[in-house]
């Protein structure tokens, strides 16, 4: 089986490895990848957005079955619909546009929330700067605003008072910020909790869930600092008993199979309030894996991950292991805990220098790996692209285990890298505390 994987992250290259481990592949593409996936399997070419004539010209000429589509962009923009259309036989990883829309724009995401009753934080939708600035008084504080459409990852801003949100509204509408993606915006209701990061393989009528991953969104150690992509993650994240996997499973995750037909990967963003199984609320829904979670979960699956992802194009019958519990049918996955720490760039997700010189100290092993993101490889060095570079990604026994390994290897790598450290940063409590 020939696969060719789209974007260019952390998360595409954990699924590069992952899928590379299975016997059933004989080539794997990343489109565009980064500087520390090898360079023979990587695309050299603009990363895949809303034009597809080059990427179906490359199925074509290197006789791809499989394309997996790692980031939202291209799912937004229609890839599923448009593969499927143009190729027999042909299986695409991803929903098609309309499920593609729950993270798309989250105006539809919280229509659709609240007509299946699924808890969330309620939401006033306002289309104008004037629309929202009259709404704005009445809101309660904290607030959550979100612009209704992508952002990669810097749509979402959370404020403690009137003046701060007053201040970004004007940025979003009058100074343009998200572009068309801010042309509507959420006021939304600041939820308390824990996060938990809830993924299911989903095939249009059943899903598989993932074990739970803790992603930690916030810039800077002690959950301080902007709303960023994410700054790290552990999995199995311990936040979430079975009583609510079911209750996921049942009344969040079965109206949207329902609604959609649901294919590919559903991210449930989760706040969970108590241990009591309905007591938490969906932060959002994405349409792909979620980055950076994905490097701490997909080492831990056990068995060949291609079969998984295959099942959801029904392009594999459910012949693997599963573990059933109650209404969740649950991915087995091996023991211990990975922990996976963000190596981001000084600024971000605010303004950041680019291209600076890296090292990566010769230390990995079957405990420890660096996945690459915003890296890119010029004459055998590396350097960064943009503000998420690269991912520590360690095993441990348990979670104090593996973040003393992903600790110690960024020791490592400050000691290699003095000359530029002053423009690096990471968190230094990643997996520390729930
Ligand atoms: N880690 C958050 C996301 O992938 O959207």
């Amino acid at each position: 089986m020939r696969v060719l994987i789209l974007g260019s992250g952390g998360r595409e290259h954990a699924l590069y490895r992952k899928i590379k481990e299975s016997p059933r592949q004989t080539r794997v593409f990343v489109w565009p990848g980064n500087g520390l996936v090898p360079g023979e399997d990587r695309v050299n070419a603009a990363a895949i957005a809303a034009d597809f004539s080059p990427l179906a010209d490359f199925i074509a000429r290197e006789k791809i079955d499989f394309t997996v589509v790692g980031n939202e962009a291209p799912l937004v923009a229609g890839v599923r619909d448009y593969l499927k259309d143009k190729f027999k036989n042909h299986a695409v990883f991803g929903p098609d546009a309309l499920g593609a829309q729950l993270e798309g724009s989250k105006a539809f995401s919280d229509d659709f929330m609240r007509e299946a009753n699924i808890p969330h934080g309620s939401s006033v939708i306002a289309d104008s700067l004037s629309e929202a600035l009259n709404a704005l008084p009445a809101q309660e504080l904290p607030l959550v605003l979100k612009a209704d459409g992508l952002a990669a990852g810097k749509g979402v801003s959370i404020h403690h008072d009137y003046a701060s949100a007053e201040e970004k509204l004007k940025e979003i509408f009058d100074g343009r910020i998200f572009g068309d993606s801010g042309n509507r915006v959420l006021l939304q209701k600041f939820l308390h909790g824990t996060e938990a990061s809830l993924f299911a393989l989903c095939n249009g009528k059943d899903a598989l869930l993932l074990p739970v991953a803790r992603d930690y969104k916030r810039a800077l150690t002690g959950d301080e600092g902007e709303n960023t992509g994410g700054m790290g993650a552990y999995c199995p994240g311990d936040n979430l008993n079975d009583a609510q996997k079911n209750y996921v499973r049942e009344y969040i995750i079965e109206p949207v199979l329902k609604k959609f037909a649901y294919r590919g990967l559903l991210y449930v963003g989760l706040m969970i309030r108590s241990e009591r199984a309905d007591d938490l609320a969906v932060v959002e829904f994405n349409c792909r894996f979620g980055d950076p979670e994905t490097q701490s979960i997909l080492p831990l699956i056990e068995g060949d991950a291609l079969e998984y992802l295959l099942w959801t194009d029904d392009a594999q019958p459910q012949n693997f292991p599963l573990i059933v519990s109650g209404a969740a049918k649950l991915v087995p996955y091996r023991r211990g805990t990975v922990v996976n720490v963000v190596l981001a760039a000084r600024g971000y997700p605010g303004a950041f220098a680019k291209n600076i010189p890296l090292q990566f100290p010769d230390s990995a092993s079957a405990e420890l790996h660096v996945t690459g993101a915003g890296i890119e490889s010029r004459d055998g060095a590396l350097f960064s692209t943009s503000g998420r570079i690269a991912n520590v990604v360690a095993w441990g026994k348990d979670r104090a285990a593996a973040r003393e390994r992903a600790y110690a290897y960024l020791r490592e790598f400050s000691a290699a890298n003095a000359g530029a450290i002053e423009q690096l940063y990471w968190r230094e409590d990643i997996a520390a505390s729930l």
